[in-house]
């Protein structure tokens, strides 16, 4: 029998670790052939996940530049795909998220008529700027997607008011947390001594991450000035905030941070490493999406550096708290949570929202479900 030609394609790390442990599955599926495409509008990052989980792209598009606009990205990755489609004609693509990779993969994937299946699908803030561009870029590849992978219920239900039809859709978890189970292991010890000589027991660590677009500028430097006075303040905090490889945010944390001793700027990490150090971290200060996904999973709390968020169901938990992006608000609920233990343990709840590890599994039944490769009905994946 002929197999179903599967094309996943993403491009920046956070897609790439979150199907990374679906292209291994779907490697293996009987009655699947995958194509692996990378656009690389991340190079070192991306490829950092692709050597973690020992993946060879078939295609990689090599797109990233230092200073890269969205346009560029949208340029270069259209007319990329344009080419890759027409000479591989998969019977569906699948792209994840909401990345600009991903929305114009997509977008290339409708104009030769070849149907599209979005994984994590139908988040939404509902502010098209927060995350800029992200939620419209969300929005736009759930317009242009035959077939919807919904990590969540709310999920689901965002999807359903936008008339999306429901035969259309799957309920499967996140694949993140299929990804961090993975790497997760307990007495993990680190390859950098820096972060094997942190006293975890006796020092509270806080992990931050910071990236987004829309906190450029302004909220940027109040963030990091927030944090600098964190450190003065609290003289058992070290903060360790591997620092991503855009340029004026790597310029804006030296000048800020650079002489704060508590402070370890260090590179990007490894998803290895930096799962391990989520786990090991007291309290996580991010604007990062995935994060707030695989912090609660760890009952790690969680202070969310932005205005809003699409990923509504951990702080409805009660592990995610979203701070905002002024200094003097983001310094005060770091204090609540570094002097008060119960208001600590009220958020340090391991709660799993977003998955219990078998999201590819169900991705991929309902993929085979849904194009007629069999008859086994894909189960949903439920938090009750
Ligand atoms: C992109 C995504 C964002 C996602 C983030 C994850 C868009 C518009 N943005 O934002 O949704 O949350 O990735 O990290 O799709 N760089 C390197 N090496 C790398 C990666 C980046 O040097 O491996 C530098 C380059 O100078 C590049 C810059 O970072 O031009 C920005 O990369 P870009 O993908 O445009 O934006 P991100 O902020 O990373
Ligand atoms: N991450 C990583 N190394 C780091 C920082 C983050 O592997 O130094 C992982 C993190 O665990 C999460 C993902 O990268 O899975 C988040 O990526 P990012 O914050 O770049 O993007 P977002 O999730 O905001 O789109």
């Amino acid at each position: 029998m002929k197999k179903l030609k599967v094309m996943t394609i993403f491009g920046t790390r956070p897609e790439a670790i979150k199907m990374a442990p679906l292209v291994k599955k779907l490697q293996e599926a009987e009655g699947i052939d995958s194509i692996l495409c990378v656009t690389a509008q991340h190079r070192e990052m991306l490829d950092m996940v692709l050597n973690l989980f020992e993946l060879q792209p078939d295609y990689d598009l090599n797109i990233m530049q230092h200073g890269q606009t969205i346009s560029d990205i949208t340029v270069k990755v259209l007319k990329g795909m344009e080419q890759i489609l027409q000479e591989t004609k998969p019977d569906i693509i699948l792209v994840h998220g909401d990345t600009t990779t991903t929305f114009v993969a997509a977008l290339a994937a409708f104009y030769q008529q070849i149907p599209v299946g979005h994984v994590e699908a139908g988040l939404r803030s509902g502010n098209i700027y927060s995350p800029y561009p992200e939620e419209m870029n969300r929005r736009l590849t759930g317009s242009l997607a035959n077939l919807h992978f919904a990590p969540t219920e709310g999920n689901y239900k965002n999807l359903v008011k936008e008339d999306i039809q429901e035969k259309n859709i799957y309920i499967t978890g996140n694949t993140v947390i299929d990804a961090l189970l993975q790497v997760v292991k307990k007495d993990y010890l680190f390859e950098d001594p820096r972060l094997n000589k942190i006293d975890y027991e006796n020092k509270k660590v806080l992990l931050m991450t910071c990236h987004r677009r829309e906190n450029w500028g302004e909220p940027m430097k109040n963030i990091f000035e927030a944090v600098v006075e964190i450190t003065q303040k609290h003289k058992d905090v070290e903060v360790v905030f591997p620092v991503h490889l855009n340029p004026s945010i790597r310029s804006l944390a030296k000048e800020i941070m650079g002489e704060t001793k508590a402070m370890h700027l260090i590179e990007p990490l490894d998803y290895e490493p930096f799962a391990n150090l989520l786990n090991k971290a007291h309290l996580i200060l991010t604007d990062s999406g995935g994060i707030q996904e695989e912090a609660p999973a760890l009952g790690k709390p969680i202070l969310v550096m932005r205005t809003e968020t699409e990923r509504p169901e951990a702080v409805e938990a009660g592990t995610v708290k979203v701070v905002g992006v002024e200094k003097e608000a983001i310094i005060k609920e770091v204090d609540k949570l570094l002097l008060n233990s119960k208001d600590y343990l009220h958020m340090a709840n391991a709660v799993n929202p977003y998955g219990d590890g078998r999201a590819c599994e169900r991705i991929i039944t309902a993929l085979k479900y849904h194009l007629g490769l069999s008859q086994e009905v894909p189960e949903s994946f439920s938090t009750i």
